[in-house]
């Protein structure tokens, strides 16, 4: 297993960078995808009259399997489209947004959840998007799923589900540890990543099982890393990298939503 998670690591640095796989430097392929995803979650959750804001976890079975990059697109995504979007980074263990987003901020959201910050807002920062919020995961706590349980986090989500249309949080992978679970009374829905060649049966029915609490609150699969395909005219929309996204557990022959990025 430690391996494998390495193997995922290293194999990440030397593919096509960072940068390529966000906002607006996707290729047009993955682009697609994800606008695909927007529209399948903005059926999957729809807004009741007075309770306009949707809150979305994006979790995975293990590390490495795509979560942040699907949480961060998502997001950007929506803001694309004119929603005010709040995300969230919820996997304290392993912090990447400062990095990837190129975050000024040190301060995050571990400082609010242990009352280090009173002030929310002045840990929020705008990145890829005017309409996209971002609160980054802060200083690594001692004990993460504690905080991310805390009646803080339930406060925190209250207090943005007054301002934002969507909040997206990025979770920790459910296989390693419980951090995940113990939001999952906030959130709307859940959206489970999981990696084309890489994921196994195994961990993934791992996961399904720990999720069993949650069960109503999964959305579907978003497919990392899925193969090429030809488009609907032949045209190659592919070459290397893709992304894909499923109903209800499973994708159907027909029904899959799933689409190609391109790297030309
Ligand atoms: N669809 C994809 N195609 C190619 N590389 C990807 C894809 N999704 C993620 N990556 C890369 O894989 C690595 C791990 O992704 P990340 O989103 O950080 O995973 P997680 O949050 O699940 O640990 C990163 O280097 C990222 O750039
Ligand atoms: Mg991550």
């Amino acid at each position: 297993m430690i391996r494998k998670q390495e193997t995922r690591s290293q194999s990440s640095v030397n593919r096509d960078g960072p940068d390529r796989l966000l906002g607006e430097n996707l290729s047009f392929g993955a682009s697609e995808a994800y606008k695909l995803l927007r529209t399948n979650l903005f059926f999957c959750l729809p807004t009741d009259e007075g309770t306009s804001c949707r809150v979305v976890g994006v979790t995975s079975s293990v590390q490495g399997e795509g979560k942040s990059t699907t949480s961060i697109n998502l997001s950007y995504m929506l803001a694309q489209d004119g929603k005010k979007v709040c995300l969230i980074e919820g996997d304290m263990r392993a912090p990447t947004f400062t990095s990837r987003l190129k975050l000024k901020n040190e301060a995050g959201l571990s400082h609010i959840l242990a009352g280090m910050k009173a002030n929310t807002q002045e840990i929020m920062c705008s990145a890829l998007h005017p309409n996209l919020i971002v609160i980054s995961a802060g200083e690594m706590p001692p004990n993460p799923a504690e905080l991310l349980g805390s009646m803080r986090m339930v406060k925190l989500i209250e207090f943005l589900r007054k301002m934002f249309d969507f909040v997206i949080v990025d979770l920790p992978p459910v296989n390693v540890v419980a951090d995940a679970l113990t939001v999952a009374g906030q959130i709307d829905g859940m959206l489970m990543v999981v990696e084309n060649g890489s994921t196994t049966k195994r961990e993934l029915d791992d996961a399904m099982h720990r999720m069993d609490v949650i069960r109503d609150k999964i959305l579907g699969f978003v497919i990392t890393r899925a193969e090429r395909t030809k488009g609907k005219y032949g045209k190659k929309y592919g070459k290397k990298y893709g992304y894909g996204y499923g109903y209800g557990g499973k994708r159907s022959e027909s029904g899959s939503a799933r689409s190609d990025s391109s790297d030309d």
